[in-house]
């Protein structure tokens, strides 16, 4: 039994194959890919087997695949080729006789109209269509995304946003990947949707952790979508990135990040990561 990870250069990739031999598999049967395999020879050191995927290259599946029986499709990062790189992904899977494959897709994919959603929604109905065993991870909102932004806001006193007042239901990489860990290799998941994420909150009930953590005032700026997309251009993001990040904002505010699911808790045993725990632990971190 071979369990293969792409995006094992990223960060939720190298999360998942490092629970994976925390829980207890064995190296040699894991099989981690990236597009740069530099970037993965700490791992090849461990035993653990190293292949180059690019996602873009259809040439380099073929064998990154190669006798895998699961597969996590990690989706790739590149917005407007990201279907196409899926597509590839799960065909070459096919090809390959996989017989499960587990992609990490975004919080309500069905429904959701934010520009992030657009290329998830299209992988699943690939992926559904395609008549591989399959599980779908949902996968919320990273913490991360908030507490990469400490220095800023420890800085500046501000969390800036579009979100306006909705709820995010965000959780921290470590649990997502907990849950990829879960659905590779624990009971019966094929045929399965999971909409993942942690306790909600507003970003000015976030700010307020923020305040209370750091012993500082922080409050929540909230601006109109064109304004929060030129003040991320102008800290340095390029246009489209900023435009598709204020985008996913203002999704927020229409309740695309939210979820009253129960199936992050479930699935990994425990319950998901607090925003006062991510954040203590970024403030721990960057004081060490
Ligand atoms: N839920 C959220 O809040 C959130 C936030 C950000 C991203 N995401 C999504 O979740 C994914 C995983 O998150 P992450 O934090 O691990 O992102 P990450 O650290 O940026 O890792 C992305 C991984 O995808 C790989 N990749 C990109 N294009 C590829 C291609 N054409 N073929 C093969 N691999 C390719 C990257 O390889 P290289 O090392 O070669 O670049 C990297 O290993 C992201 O890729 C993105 O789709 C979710």
């Amino acid at each position: 039994m071979s369990i293969v990870i792409t995006g094992a250069s990223g960060h939720l990739g190298r999360l998942v194959v490092e629970q994976l031999v925390a829980a207890g598999a064995p190296a040699g049967q894991i099989v981690a890919t990236g597009r740069d395999t530099d970037k993965l020879t700490d791992l090849s050191s461990n035993g653990i087997a190293v292949r180059r995927a690019d996602f873009a290259d259809p040439h380099t599946l073929s064998d990154a695949f190669t006798g895998a029986d699961t597969l996590l499709l990690v989706s790739t990062t590149d917005v407007g080729q990201r279907f196409d790189n899926h597509r590839n992904a799960i065909d070459a899977a096919r090809e390959a006789g996989v017989s499960l494959i587990v992609y990490t897709s975004t919080l309500n994919a069905a429904t959701a109209r934010m520009r992030l959603a657009d290329e998830h929604r299209r992988t699943e109905e690939y992926l559904r269509a395609s008549g591989l065993p399959f599980v779908i991870l949902r996968n919320g909102w990273y913490l991360e995304n908030y507490t990469d932004q400490l220095a800023t806001i420890r800085q500046q006193h501000m969390l800036p946003g579009s979100a306006r007042d909705g709820l995010v239901s965000a959780a921290s990489r470590r649990d997502y990947a907990a849950a990829a860990v879960a659905a590779l290799t624990g009971g019966d998941h094929a045929g399965a949707t999971y909409e993942l994420g942690g306790p909600a909150f507003t970003l000015t009930e976030l700010a307020a952790t923020f305040s209370e953590v750091l012993g500082t005032e922080v409050s929540y700026l909230d601006l109109p979508v064109r304004k929060y997309t030129e003040l991320l251009i102008s800290v340095g993001l390029p246009a489209e990135l900023a435009a598709v990040l204020a985008d996913a904002d203002d999704g927020l505010a229409r309740g695309e990040l939210y979820t009253d699911s129960a199936d992050l808790q479930t699935l990994i045993g425990r319950p998901a990561t607090t925003r006062w725990e991510a954040v203590g632990d970024a403030v721990a971190r960057s004081d060490a």
